[in-house]
């Protein structure tokens, strides 16, 4: 397990308002509750996987945008991976990175479990060096993995993504670090701080950041 990976995420919003948003927010399905406990259960740092709310969230955006190909980069558990993959077209695929050789049999048996396996194709490896090798051009790609890489995916991928395609990049707020003075910050808050400064200075996209968990950046390729 790549150690910048592992944080503490910070609530942002008071329990109460985060627990009513959930009790209103379509519950996650069987398969993924089953993916999230298990995961809780027996897996290294769990709170890396999206949960029910973010999971719902990007669930929805993938419905809005119907794409025929997502890249995402960080499967872990392979929670997000399953959500994506419900507003697919007919025929789409992801393909998700992870480092993590460990993973493997828990996302291939959760993936079957959701009736999606035909839909994912997982790679094992440094997403950095994967990246280059996948011919495709996407119309989404979800930024998940070590936060020390952010732009250099950005750049890596951006011209494998369709015009009018979106990049989707999560823990941009870090648990709030990047409010800390920037000579104070860790090489992540300061890489997820660079990353936030150099999506709002390019020009060649639109981009918003929702304020939900611990942040997710949404961008369009213009
Ligand atoms: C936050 S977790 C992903 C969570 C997942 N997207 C979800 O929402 O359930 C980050 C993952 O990135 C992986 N990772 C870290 N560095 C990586 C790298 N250089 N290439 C590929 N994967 C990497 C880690 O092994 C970890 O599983």
């Amino acid at each position: 397990m790549n150690s910048t990976c592992i944080f503490a995420l910070m609530n942002f919003l008071d329990e109460k308002i985060s627990a009513y948003a959930e009790d209103h927010t379509t519950e996650e399905s069987k398969a993924l509750h089953e993916l999230n406990r298990e995961t809780n259960a027996k897996v290294l740092n769990p709170r890396m996987l999206s949960g029910h709310l973010q999971g719902r969230v990007l669930s929805m955006i993938s419905h809005m945008i119907k794409p025929r190909l997502v890249l995402e980069i960080g499967t872990y558990t392979g929670y997000s991976a399953i959500c994506l993959s419900e507003g697919l077209m007919e025929g789409g695929m992801i393909h998700t990175i992870d480092i993590n050789d460990e993973l493997g049999e828990i996302v291939k048996k959760h993936i079957t479990a959701a009736s999606v396996s035909h839909k994912i194709k997982t790679y094992t490896g440094n997403a950095l060096d994967i990246i280059p090798t996948i011919s495709e051009t996407f119309d989404l790609v979800f930024i998940d993995a070590d936060k020390i890489n952010y732009s250099n995916y950005y750049d890596l991928v951006f011209n494998k993504l369709k015009q009018e395609g979106f990049i989707l990049a999560d823990n941009v707020l870090w648990s709030g670090k990047v409010l800390e003075d920037r000579t104070k910050m860790d090489p992540d808050t300061l890489a997820i701080d660079d990353f936030n400064k150099k999506v709002m200075g390019d020009k060649r996209v639109e981009n918003v950041i929702l304020p939900i968990r611990d942040g997710l950046m949404l961008v369009r390729k213009k």
